[in-house]
């Protein structure tokens, strides 16, 4: 079994550079599907759930291959009649992103039902309920969906009951082909989502409002193959900034884009630890005296649901109790479990997660129950005094690239362990 090791209690220095956002270039490698030819997406980070996208893409008929960090995307064989295997979808719940293209492009979809972390329903009843309101007709069977469209879809008003973030990206591909135009209210105003919207607008489509909560697509008849480079992942920055801030220490993160983490830097800064913003960079410094605070998640521009785990993983050691709400997901706290195994203070009631601080965390023999409550027990372990061993590291490979390397570029003590 592979593991890492982690041995606590040092500080960290140095600097790491930030990759290209997982959330950003999955929805960007299914927005290349709307469009015949070879798209470049430049910066794309080596992850297994971008490798898991890839096979996805090739498995529907088309072609990718890397250049280094560019990933190049011919769809020119792309067929839309297989249905989307199980285990690929299962495997991962943004595979879901490739409904809307492949609706849009060839008028009929069939996907197995998707999987990804265990941390709620997570149901996609945003994106069929919208797919139908563009005429689409959705019929679920056991373990699968499928989508029709007679003609082709057709542009509609849209109000998402949630912001929801994979929603408004599969509609806002739909629609970009769609006939007439569409509007989504409530749509998510993450980055990802300004992201895709500028991936799509250099292939033709005319979207206005990314990033605002109403989105406007007026349909066109082709879209283009193109160019175009990811964002820097802002939850993997957010990450590091934790980890800095939880061994103490000063940590420069090269390609950050500071704007999108305003949420964590506000916390952070009211934690006790001092963050310096430059154009594309950051600089964290941290004592690792930690003060309480109230932490709630909530759509962007809010505190975002995937630094919570980290969070609280911080707080573990501040001194006094701290609250940390979970708004976003309806079972996203199974890392409390994982991290009152190396002495945390934690008491869950429902949404809400009260975190007495404690002088000492200790290491110990811990799993990853998912990716961002890897990163947690990682915040954890780096500040505990010995020696932790975490397990099931697959879940952190989805959204960390090379992250042993990295966390030793900065001075920590992790390796990987196999026996
Ligand atoms: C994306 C991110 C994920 C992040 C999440 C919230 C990607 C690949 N993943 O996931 O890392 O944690 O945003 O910021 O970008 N919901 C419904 N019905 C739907 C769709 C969603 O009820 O049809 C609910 C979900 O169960 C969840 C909430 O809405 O409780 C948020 O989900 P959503 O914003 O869709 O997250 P994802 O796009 O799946």
């Amino acid at each position: 079994m592979r593991k890492l090791i982690v041995e606590g209690g040092r500080p960290l220095s140095g600097s790491v550079t930030i990759s290209g956002a997982k959330n950003a270039v999955l929805p960007l490698i299914a927005a290349t599907i709307l469009a015949d030819g070879t798209s470049v997406i430049h910066d794309v980070p080596h992850l297994s759930d971008v490798g898991t996208m890839n096979e996805l893409m090739k498995f529907l008929g088309a072609h990718c291959s890397f250049e280094g960090s560019s990933l190049h995307i011919d769809t020119t064989g792309l067929r839309g009649d297989k249905e989307a295997p199980g285990e690929l979808v299962r495997k991962m719940r943004a595979s879901f992103l490739v409904m809307g293209p492949l609706l849009a492009r060839r008028g009929y979809v069939r996907m197995s039902l998707p999987g990804g972390c265990a941390i709620g329903a997570r149901p996609i009843d945003l994106h069929l309920k919208g797919f139908e309101a563009m005429g689409a007709e959705i019929n679920m069977g056991r373990g699968y969906v499928e989508a029709k469209v007679r003609r082709a879809l057709k542009g509609n008003r849209i109000y998402l009951d949630f912001p929801s973030v994979g929603a408004t990206e599969n509609l806002m591909m739909a629609a970009s082909l769609a006939e007439g135009t569409t509007l989504i209210g409530n749509a998510a105003q993450e980055p990802e989502i300004i992201d895709l919207a500028n991936l799509l607008s250099v292939m033709g489509a005319r979207i206005k409002g990314a990033g605002t909560s109403i989105i406007r697509i007026e349909g066109v008849k082709q879209l283009k193959a193109a160019q175009h480079t990811v964002i820097p992942d802002r939850i993997e920055a957010g990450s590091y900034m934790i980890f800095a801030a939880a061994a103490g220490g000063t940590v420069r993160l090269n390609n950050v884009i500071p704007e999108h983490m305003q949420p964590l830097i506000a916390k952070l800064r009211e934690a006790g630890v001092k963050v310096a913003c430059g154009d594309d960079c950051a600089i964290v410094e941290s004592d690792g005296m930690l003060e309480p605070v109230a932490v709630k998640t909530l759509p962007y521009p809010g505190f975002p649901t995937d630094m919570q785990a980290q969070m609280m993983a911080l707080l573990t050691r501040a001194r006094g109790t701290s609250l940390v709400t979970e708004t976003v997901f309806e079972n996203r706290f199974m890392h409390a479990e994982e991290l009152r195994k190396m002495g945390a203070d934690i008491t869950v009631d429902g949404h809400t997660a009260t975190v007495n601080g404690v002088s000492r965390l200790h290491g110990a023999a811990v799993s990853a129950t998912d990716l961002r409550a890897g990163a947690a027990l990682i915040t954890a372990a780096l500040m505990a005094e010995g020696r932790s061993e975490i397990g099931e590291l697959q879940h952190i490979e989805r959204g960390y690239e090379r992250i042993v390397e990295k966390l030793q570029g900065i001075g920590a003590d992790v390796y990987i362990h196999e026996d």
